[in-house]
């Protein structure tokens, strides 16, 4: 690895006579920085004045062999500091605003005096040095500033108020010199240090203050002043030997206006407060520029009942994997790792997250607030009835994009209404990538003198009246809602036992998103080859919802492109998302032996099934002698676990239910069962009459199946 150093560079220190600042001088003369070392040498109050602060550390530095000049000017007069590096060393490339003192007191018995001082040292010093180093950089179109910020300054601190207001002031000066430097290649950033030193001795407790060596900071300032760094206009924390960046966040906030003609009274204020302080889906901005667009779209748009529109949404490499990991994706199935590692080569995003932003995006607005006249809509009585996602463009992440939410019609169905809207996402020149429909039942907001039925609602369309084409099945597990509530539906009902025992569930429940997203993805697997790209559109309707750890099985039925599926839970054979499709650009047509791996469910049984897969490949003529087509159905805890075809008329053997062909004969047993079987402990009649087996179909057939199992129990 190599060294980062500053050989030729010049850097102004200031108060680098003792603490942080000593060490940042200390690190910049030992990488090969000429060193100024500003300090005037007063007490830790601003009284009194020395050289020997300064002299100390300069002699420190050549000791090691560096270059340094001391400097004893307050940075008050920071263009003296500055004209001793030019005197000294001819140019200036770094400048570290670092000087400090305290003039504690709480807030009513601060004297004009300490509030003077404590600006004119921490804001005025800061300003007065990079002021007289920025024509310098400018002309040289290189420049590197760092500000130094505290924790009191963020967050206040008691008895520290005239300090906090000077450090606070540090941040905005930083930002903006970072705008205005940008195009000379100056970077300005603020580092809220905190360390061991004068300053802290009697604020840190003693076991704390002696971990806080000013020396695990340095590191990170010498990086931002580095060539090589390009962060700026950034607030980076740091102490102890961690680092980290800091920002301000906003709310989404609330229009407190129910129509763009009326004004805003106190009351609306009152009664919108918690939407204002709301800070669920809370963000950064990165410019004034962004912030003021967006001030721009909401003006003009009323209350909520209708459009919104959300600019700055997006979606990273991170975002998509956690996703992926929500619904399933797994390393232990090859063709998945292209969803969960972003340097793979075809690192892609599963389409459904696409769905999964848009819920999220239109549960954190106030879209829906006022749409059913004289009714509360809210996250309590609301249920996700239907979906739609059609994909325009590239979906690929990093993203950015915004989205206009429009609701298209709301009906009246008795118990509740039917809310339909559109979520459009665009890019920055407003060309569509994604659009999302969502229908929303809300519970109790029926009756309102609306219409039954509409035209806007794409429908669901019903499966085919035939036997699934193919089957795939994935175990759930007991954490699956927990990981997939961190990609943004953070609904208590699927985490919180009391709020789930209170709507009426025995557990916390899965989210309907997140089935549908193991849907498709095991779409994906039987019909794309696991290829995202293939994806174009998909319809579905959640009807019930599914427990953690449950098995979820997809049944598909292939209609030309376009992929027919119905989701249920096996344990208790009930139906959780129906008249649903997924429309794919082209098919591929997977082996169904290839698709053997992606039960998550492992069964004892399955080493057998595929060592009978390995001899049925061996000798498909003596399989095919047996000329049956067998299903078995595997349980486990007296629940079906698994099924498995042995469709030995043609000769194979594979996971799930026969695909289009039906079977002569049907076994039921247990997983355990199954093992003993094979192995020869437990011979078949017996747990026929025991009820161990049961065989439906052509039972004599069955019989044939024994030198198959034979030879797996030779194996075993
Ligand atoms: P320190 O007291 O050890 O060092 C500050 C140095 O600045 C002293 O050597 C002092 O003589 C010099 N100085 C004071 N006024 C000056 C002036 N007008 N002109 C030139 N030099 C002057 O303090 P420490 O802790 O190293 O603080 C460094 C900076 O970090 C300060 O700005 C401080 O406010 C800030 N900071 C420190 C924290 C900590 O935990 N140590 C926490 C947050 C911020």
């Amino acid at each position: 690895m190599s060294e980062l150093r500053y050989d030729g560079r010049v850097a102004v220190v200031t108060g680098a006579g003792a603490g942080l600042g000593r060490a940042y001088a200390l690190l910049f003369g030992s990488r090969g920085a000429k060193v100024v070392v500003n300090d005037l040498g007063g007490g830790r109050h601003g009284d009194g004045k020395s050289s020997k602060a300064a002299d100390d550390v300069v002699a420190e530095i050549k000791r090691m062999g560096g270059q340094a000049v001391a400097d004893y000017n307050s940075v008050v007069e920071g263009d003296k500091i500055i004209k001793t590096a030019l005197d000294a060393f001819g140019r200036v490339d770094i400048v570290v605003n670092n000087a400090g003192i305290l003039r504690d007191k709480s807030f009513p018995r601060i004297a004009i005096g300490d509030w003077d001082i404590i600006q004119d040292v921490h804001l005025k010093g800061g300003f007065k040095t990079a002021q007289a180093a920025f024509p310098l950089f400018k002309q040289q179109k290189y420049g590197r500033l760092i500000f130094t910020a505290s924790n009191s300054g963020l967050y206040g601190n008691f008895g520290q108020a005239n300090y906090a207001a000077a450090k606070t002031g540090t941040l905005g000066l930083s930002s903006t010199i970072a705008i205005e430097g940008k195009k000379y290649n100056i970077t300005s950033n603020v580092i809220v240090p905190t360390a061991a030193s004068r300053l802290t001795e009697d604020i840190l407790p003693p076991d704390v203050f002696n971990e806080l060596k000013p020396e695990l900071i340095a590191p990170v300032v010498a990086y931002l002043c580095h060539e090589s760094c390009t962060e700026s206009g950034s607030i980076i924390e740091s102490a102890a030997g961690w680092a980290g960046k800091c920002h301000v966040i906003r709310a989404n906030g609330k229009n407190l206006r129910k129509k763009v003609s009326d004004g805003v009274s106190i009351e609306d204020v009152r009664d919108n407060w918690e939407k204002v302080t709301d800070m669920n889906g809370a963000r950064h901005f990165a410019s004034i520029e962004e912030v003021t667009a967006e001030l721009m779209a909401s003006i003009g748009s009323d209350g909520g009942n209708s459009d919104g529109v959300q600019e700055g949404q997006s979606f990273n490499d991170k975002d998509a994997i956690l996703y992926a990991l929500g619904v399933g994706a797994s390393v232990t199935n090859p063709g998945d790792l292209r969803f969960l590692y972003e340097n793979h080569e075809d690192f892609s995003v599963l389409p459904t997250y696409l769905a999964t932003l848009s819920v999220g995006a239109l549960m954190s607005s106030s879209t829906m607030d006022n749409v059913v006249p004289g009714k509360t809509v809210s996250l309590e009585n609301v249920l996700h009835g239907e979906q739609y996602l059609e994909v325009m463009d590239d979906f690929s992440a990093p993203k950015t994009f915004t989205n206009s939410m429009n609701t298209v019609e709301v009906l009246d169905k008795g118990s509740g209404a039917v809310i339909v809207t559109d979520v459009v996402s665009q890019d920055a020149s407003g060309k569509p990538l994604w659009r999302n429909q969502i229908a929303t039942f809300a519970v109790g907001a029926g009756q309102f003198g609306g219409p039954r039925s509409g035209n806007k609602l794409i429908p669901c369309v019903p499966k085919p009246n035939r036997s699934c084409d193919k089957s795939l099945s994935y175990k759930t597990s007991q954490d699956q809602a927990a990981l997939f509530r961190l990609s943004g539906d953070v609904n208590p009902l699927h985490i919180d036992p009391n709020f789930a025992a209170v709507a009426g569930y025995k557990k916390p429940i899965l989210h309907g998103l997140c089935s549908l997203g193991i849907s498709v993805r095991l779409v994906l697997q039987a019909y794309a080859g696991n290829d995202p790209k293939l994806f174009k559109a998909l319809k579905c309707r959640f009807v019930k919802p599914v427990l953690p750890g449950q098995t979820i099985k997809v049944d598909m039925w292939r209609a030309g492109n376009r992929i027919h599926f119905e989701t249920s839970t096996v344990e208790n054979n009930s139906v959780t998302i129906s008249g649903s499709y997924v429309d794919l650009k082209s098919v591929v047509e997977v082996d169904s032996l290839a698709l053997n791996n992606t039960s998550a469910m492992a069964l004892q049984s399955d080493a057998i099934f595929e060592f009978i897969i390995s001899k049925v490949n061996e000798d498909p003529a003596k399989a095919k002698a047996v000329n049956g087509i067998f299903l078995y159905i595997i349980t486990k805890d007296g629940k079906q676990a698994k099924q498995w075809t042995m469709d030995l008329k043609a000769g194979k053997v594979y996971e799930g239910a026969p695909t289009g062909v039906k079977p002569n004969t049907t076994l039921t047993i247990s997983d355990e069962d199954f093992v003993q079987l094979a192995t020869g402990k437990l011979n078949p009649q017996s747990a026929f009459m025991k009820g161990k087996l049961k065989v439906t179909g052509n039972v004599m057939m069955a019989q044939k199946l024994g030198p198959l199992l034979k030879a797996a129990d030779a194996k075993l």
